[in-house]
């Protein structure tokens, strides 16, 4: 029997340190201005010298626990959502497992760039069912910053760090944040090489002693990615809301993915959903990759602005290229 998957915590985490556009003036050239009007950012976080994603990740699961009011003893998945784990070996997962001491459960991560958190989530329905009585923990995150070339101005000023955290489990009857009614998720790599990191992959060794490249750090065709992005999100959530018999009427909230202001606009103007209706806090993170939906998912439940009986529509896009929706009913 199919069973109803549920949120029942979230939470998130972010590294204490903030870069402001001005701190980016010194670094590239650039400006205040041109950061604001193209992209909507005002401020990251990024992580400190010897701060990893586990860091991160540890921060968002206990969060996301406390809000659940569970226990980390009641995990018995851990899925992580992530291109930048703390190592290769150990896995994220691994890492994270260790460091909540859950020696024994099952662990591994997800690669899926921007799109993470709702490849977790489907990940985390398909565990569901098969294993009813599972309590998963999916942590959605990255440390963007250690693959970021802070002499490329096009790429450096849009990224921030941080992680995202959700408790899933079967619906039980018990308290819980909102329903997962259901996941659409899709790919194209055939476009991978649009948003990039081939540096340090198996197919560009790292050779001990040659420096590294510019192909080690991000690497984006800004415009085309756009295209892509406000294209593949607005079919995908009109599919998904189709598939339900829905329409954009019936949302309450669209949460998008936060790249870029003009993006989620773009979004939500081609979906029919007007702005006070539309999740926005890109100008205080920048694009946080995984993290960026659960932050954002997590900003809007703790901080009032989703309340119980509404509908939410997360969407997010990445590199891979990667994209999905969610219907979530708080
Ligand atoms: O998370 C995965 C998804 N990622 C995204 O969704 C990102 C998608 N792309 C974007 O958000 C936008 O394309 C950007 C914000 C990256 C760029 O905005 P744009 O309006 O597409 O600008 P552009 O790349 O076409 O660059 C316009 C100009 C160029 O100068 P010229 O050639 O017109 O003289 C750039 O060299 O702006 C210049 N420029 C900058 N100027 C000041 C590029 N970066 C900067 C900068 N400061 N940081």
């Amino acid at each position: 029997m199919k069973q109803s998957a549920v949120i029942k915590g979230l939470g998130f985490h972010v590294p204490e340190r903030i870069l402001s556009n001005k701190d980016l003036e010194q670094l590239v050239e650039t400006s205040d201005e041109w950061i604001t009007s193209r992209s909507g950012i005002k401020t990251r976080h990024v992580v400190s010298e010897g701060e990893s994603l586990t860091d991160l990740s540890h921060g968002a699961a206990l969060k996301a626990l406390d809000d659940a009011g569970l226990s980390p003893e009641a995990i018995t998945h851990i899925l992580v959502a992530t291109f930048s784990p703390e190592s290769y070996i150990p896995s994220a997962a691994c890492a994270l497992q260790d460091r909540l001491g859950l020696r024994g459960r099952v662990a591994y991560d997800i690669s899926a760039a921007c799109t993470g958190f709702l490849y977790a989530l489907e990940n985390a329905r398909a565990i569901l069912a098969l294993h009813p009585e599972s309590k998963i923990l999916v942590c959605s995150g990255d440390v963007v910053t250690s693959r970021v070339n802070w002499e490329d101005r096009a790429t450096c000023v849009l990224f921030g760090d941080g992680c995202g955290a959700a408790v899933v489990a079967a619906e039980d009857g018990g308290p819980h944040r909102a329903v997962i009614r259901d996941v659409s998720l899709a790919s194209d790599g055939a476009l991978g090489d649009l948003l990039t990191i081939r540096g340090g992959g198996s197919g560009r060794h790292y050779r001990l002693g040659e420096p590294i490249g510019e192909d080690f750090f991000v690497q984006m065709q800004g415009r085309e990615v756009f295209k892509h992005a406000v294209r593949s999100m607005t079919e995908v959530c009109n599919g998904l809301l189709e598939r339900h018999g829905l329409t954009t009427d019936d949302v309450d909230m669209l949460l998008p993915h936060q790249a870029n202001l003009r993006i989620i606009e773009a979004v939500g103007k081609k979906l029919g959903i007007p702005g006070e209706r539309v999740f926005i806090n890109v100008d205080k993170y920048g694009n946080t990759s995984a993290a960026s939906v659960p932050i954002a998912l997590s900003e809007a439940v703790h901080g009032g602005s989703v309340q119980p009986g509404q509908r939410v529509l997360l969407t997010a896009f990445g590199g891979g290229f990667t994209w999905g929706a969610c219907l979530l009913d708080f």
